[in-house]
């Protein structure tokens, strides 16, 4: 029978079925944990990157001025796995959950662009892209995919000035213009999916107590429980690729 739903291996409470159901503006955010199925590193945790490496040696506007170099290999290094990386079963259901709602934002601190390759267009990249470089001098943008980098670290074309990554490191601003969209649409959201982020980095952490207050269903998607849990109407203890085609195949079967 068409629409007919398998028994699902995740275990959602009636609620959330009820608000998905009705649900018309849905939001969904992600961290790292999102592409950790893809084998790329998250941030933190036992096998974090900054386990490794200290972000005040390669993740700040000083950091990039004392040594340029090293922060370039660095991201050098970032790249070389990001190319070699493919999106996994979270991405493509949240690619499909776009396609579902009319109303979607894909709300996301990766820098890895894997959401876009997995089909998602309704994207606001809050910490940039690791695939886009920026005139130290003049801010000027340009999408850069060598592999490794020709040069490192590499040059403006027009001036000749230093470029740095498009990323947004710690103690900068994120582009006012995405933020409020990010924020405005947590806050109009109906249903609210926070997935395989720490929730510890502002102003993102932020952003599903948005959605809470003004009335959305939040789920929280994790592996372990994180301070999102206080906001989340629930928290699923559990990778996103294996919730997140559960959560897509039961919004199938309300169409
Ligand atoms: P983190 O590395 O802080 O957190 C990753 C989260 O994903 C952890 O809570 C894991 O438990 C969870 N996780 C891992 N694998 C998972 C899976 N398969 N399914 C579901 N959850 C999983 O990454 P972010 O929260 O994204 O900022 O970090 C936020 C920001 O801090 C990053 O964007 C970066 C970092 O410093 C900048 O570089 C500016």
């Amino acid at each position: 029978m068409k629409n007919e739903r398998q028994p699902s291996q995740v275990n959602f409470p009636d609620e959330f079925v009820r608000r998905l159901k009705a649900a018309k503006r849905m939001v969904v955010l992600t961290g790292a944990g999102v592409s950790a199925e893809s084998g790329l590193p998250t941030f933190r945790g036992a096998e974090g990157m900054w386990k490794s490496f200290r972000p005040e040696d390669l993740a700040t506007v000083e950091a990039f001025q004392r040594d340029p170099k090293l922060v370039w290999e660095w991201y050098d290094w970032r790249r070389g796995l990001v190319a070699s990386a493919k999106p996994n079963a979270a991405h493509y259901a949240i690619a499909r959950l776009e396609e579902l709602f009319e109303e979607f934002l894909l709300i996301t601190q990766n820098v890895d662009g894997l959401h876009r390759v997995a089909g998602n267009k309704k994207i606001v990249e809050l910490h940039g892209n690791i695939w886009f470089t920026r005139c130290f001098a003049e801010g000027t943008v340009r999408e850069n995919r060598d592999v490794p980098l020709k040069e490192i670290p590499p040059r403006c074309p027009d001036c000749g000035s230093l470029e740095r990554p498009h990323i947004v490191w710690f103690g900068e601003y994120i582009n006012g213009a995405l933020l409020d969209k990010a924020w405005h649409e947590s806050e109009k959201s109906d249903m609210f999916i926070t997935v395989g982020t720490s929730g510890v980095i502002q102003p993102a952490a932020g952003m599903s107590g948005i959605a809470r207050n003004s009335g959305a269903y939040v789920l929280e998607i994790n592996l372990e429980k994180t301070p999102l849990y206080y906001t989340a109407n629930h928290t699923v203890e559990m990778s996103g690729g294996i919730v997140l085609p559960e959560i897509v195949k039961l919004a199938e079967s309300f169409s």
